[in-house]
């Protein structure tokens, strides 16, 4: 038996844990997804996260340790995310690894969540030779829209990011607009699949200046116009008033789509760079995942993912990322602090 590690993610509104064997063997994953909570208010109500955590968080660990065939006895260290995220989110995760630490004296491990979702991409791939170290990774997510250079599994650095919404989050807005689900990321991209990408010319942020970044309102703005006219005191149509949803929805993902790609292979350039990774809610996205694919194979670069199961937040990753921090000493003290940043 290799080194256990017990994962709890709890920084947004999924709440997760998992054993993970060595880094990379993942005995089990559970994850309880809060989205039909926040559905009806069309995105995450803080307030209501933090409770349902607080709910879900005993059973979900529970079921992790039943599922891998473990108990708290057998597990060598305990990771949770304790930044970044909504506070009092985190908070319940923090305090219930806290607790289990500090009765079963095992030590705490306080993991980054960014760093833990370019984790999952290297986690799955097995051979050695084939690591994705070191590349650059795209974080692309409901939170978050950033560019890192990752020099290995701990050595991560921001290299720069969105200047306003995270891509995810305009995913969740456009789909609001149009009347879709909470999350709106599946919800749109279903929609655009029916849809014209060429039928509707969103802006396209391009940074004038070397340093990497991303914009997202020009797009969101530009769809909410289109939906409503110019008029700025003209009400927003009900969602079934609006006749062109599907190239609207087609049309809003390749704009998002082409930011990500053309800003990440400038960046990949610059950085001379020979692997890109796209991690994160967004990495779900088929036409990302193809587009990047393509791009970057026709510069000579290697686009990797994680399947889409570790794209989004799951606590596999924290136990994971956790054993590699647990191996170079970097564990926490059972003051360990949770942060919003
Ligand atoms: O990583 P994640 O689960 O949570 C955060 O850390 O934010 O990402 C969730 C985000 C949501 O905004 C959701 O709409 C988006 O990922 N997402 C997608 C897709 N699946 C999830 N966006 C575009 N296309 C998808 N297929
Ligand atoms: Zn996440």
């Amino acid at each position: 038996m290799g080194t256990l590690i017990l994962g709890i993610e709890s920084s947004c509104d999924e709440t997760a844990a998992s054993v993970v064997e060595d880094g990379r063997e993942i005995l089990s994953s559970v994850v309880h997804s809060q989205a039909a909570l926040h559905a009806a208010h069309g995105g995450v109500v803080p307030e209501i996260a933090g409770r349902s955590h607080l709910q879900e968080i005993l059973p979900v660990i529970e079921a992790a340790l039943e599922k891998a065939n473990a108990s708290l006895e057998s597990i060598d260290a305990i990771a949770v995310t304790s930044r970044p995220g909504l506070i009092g989110s985190l908070l319940v995760g923090v305090s219930a690894a806290k607790a289990l630490a500090w009765t079963h004296g095992l030590p705490l491990v306080g993991v980054h969540h960014i760093e833990a979702h370019v984790y999952a991409a290297s986690m799955e791939r097995r051979d050695a030779a084939d690591s994705p170290y070191p590349c650059l990774a795209l974080v692309v997510s409901g939170g978050h829209t950033a560019l890192y250079r990752a020099r290995s599994e701990i050595e991560i650095e921001r290299l720069g990011g969105t200047r306003d919404d995270a891509a995810g989050e305009a995913f969740d807005k456009v789909a609001n607009l149009l009347g879709l689900p909470y999350p709106g990321g599946p919800s749109v991209s279903r929609l655009a699949e029916k849809g014209d990408p060429t039928a509707l010319d969103f802006p396209r942020f391009r940074p004038e200046s070397e340093e990497p970044s991303f914009s997202f309102s020009g797009i969101k703005t530009a769809v909410l116009y289109h939906v409503r006219g110019q008029d700025a005191l003209a009400p927003t149509p009900r969602p079934e008033e609006i006749r062109d949803r599907e190239d609207i929805a087609a049309s809003f993902e390749d704009a998002v789509v082409d930011v990500l790609v053309e800003e990440t292979l400038r960046t990949a350039r610059r950085e001379r760079a020979d692997t890109v990774l796209v991690a994160g809610g967004v990495a779900c996205n088929r036409r990302l995942r193809k587009e990047m694919t393509e791009r970057a194979s026709a510069e000579g670069v290697r686009a990797i993912f994680p399947s889409p199961a570790y794209c989004t937040d799951n606590a596999a990753m924290i136990a994971g990322l956790g054993f590699h921090l647990l191996r170079a000493g970097r564990t926490s003290g059972l003051d360990l602090d949770a942060s919003p940043r």
